[in-house]
């Protein structure tokens, strides 16, 4: 199939949002920009369509997808149940990083919820994709435009790398502000609990409710037979190909560690102004003191890591505060758990 390429990165390209409305309402996967990263879209009302986005992927069908609305006005069409707080939720985060789980209707196919009776909803803020959907009139699921396993993308390019002739559309929007995915909420238990950190952080979701609970798999490597609440936990993601350890340390002593072991293929993830303390390539990701830099930047310098050809990377720890959570997930799973306290 040949992908076409649909420019709207510097501005809201009228026609850009016509023809992506059009191919998704005649079922066609069209990937489109988000304020997180790049999600290969399909009308969710459509199984044959989102089943085509399980193939694009090449991703487990256990794992469900978000279904993304144009307004919070949408939601009584589709979700069967909108607790109080999660219509505190949506006051104070929608449009935005924010996906809720709650109990769906039939009338979205169990194909993206995977067979379970809630599904994920989120209505994003980037103006492109707010866009698209409005103009599509139908909800939309989507996860993330990568190949099952690779870092999500937060560029065009990153999608055509994974996804060039497998989808009939991408939209160009220019690179994704915050970068890694949404966080992900579900109050099904009556207690909010986080099962994806993301944009939105604890702190907070913790300011509008008052409590919140992060999930064991946020941070606890959970083995294959065992049951979690949010399927996509349990697979290793955002890998690039290189081996990924993380370090704990302060970076005097991970200098230390890694230029004892410098030789070809030895690279590092560090943070900007560090490279002169490593005898080894360097991809930076973000400012030391600054998550949402870090956020921003994570999965292109992952796949910035296989573009140099580093075989082993060793990777600065970031702190666990505000939007770090989220990157300390997402680099914990590249890592596949492998974390080196020094
Ligand atoms: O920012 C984002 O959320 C991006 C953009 C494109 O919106 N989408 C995204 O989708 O990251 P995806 O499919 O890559 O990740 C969705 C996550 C998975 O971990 C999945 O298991 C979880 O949300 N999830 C979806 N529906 C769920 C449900 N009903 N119950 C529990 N977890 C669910
Ligand atoms: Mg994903």
């Amino acid at each position: 199939m040949l992908t076409e390429v649909i420019n709207c990165e510097n501005s809201i390209d009228k026609d850009g949002i016509k023809r992506a409305a059009e191919l998704l309402r005649e079922g066609k996967l069209v990937v489109i920009p988000t304020e997180t990263v790049y999600g290969l879209a399909a009308n969710a009302l459509d199984e044959k369509a989102v089943a085509n986005i399980f193939t694009a992927k090449g991703r487990p069908q256990d794992n469900p997808l978000i279904v993304h609305v144009a307004s919070k006005d949408w939601l009584p069409r589709y979700a069967a149940e909108i607790p109080e707080s999660a219509k505190k939720l949506m006051d104070a985060f929608w449009p935005g990083p924010l996906t809720i789980i709650l109990k769906k209707l039939p009338v979205i196919p169990s194909i993206v919820s995977a067979g379970l009776d809630t599904a994920g909803f989120r209505c994003p803020s980037h103006p492109i994709a707010h866009a698209i959907i409005e103009e599509a009139g139908i909800p939309l699921a989507a996860p993330s435009a990568n190949l099952s396993g690779k870092p999500s993308p937060t560029l065009a390019s990153h999608v055509l790398q994974d996804l060039d002739g497998r989808v009939s559309a991408v939209v160009d929007g220019g690179s994704c502000g915050v970068g890694v995915e949404s966080t992900v909420i579900t109050l099904a238990d009556g207690h909010p609990r986080i099962l994806r950190p993301g944009g939105v952080t604890p702190e907070q979701i913790k300011d509008v409710l008052g409590e919140v609970f992060i999930d064991r798999a946020v941070t606890h490597k959970v083995s294959m037979g065992e049951i979690v609440a949010s399927p996509g936990m349990k697979y290793k993601h955002y890998a690039p190909k290189a081996h990924v350890s993380i370090i704990n340390a302060p970076l005097d002593k991970m200098a230390e560690f890694v230029n004892e072991r410098a030789k070809d293929g030895v690279a590092v993830l560090c943070f900007e102004g560090e490279q002169n303390r490593f005898n080894v390539q360097c991809v930076t990701y973000g400012q030391s003191d600054d998550g949402a830099s870090q956020a921003q930047r994570l999965f292109d310098a992952l796949r910035e890591l296989d573009e140099i050809g580093a075989k082993t990377v060793y990777a600065r720890c970031p702190s666990l505060d505000g939007i770090g959570l989220a990157v300390y997930n997402r680099l914990l799973r590249a890592a596949g758990f492998e974390i080196f306290n020094l």
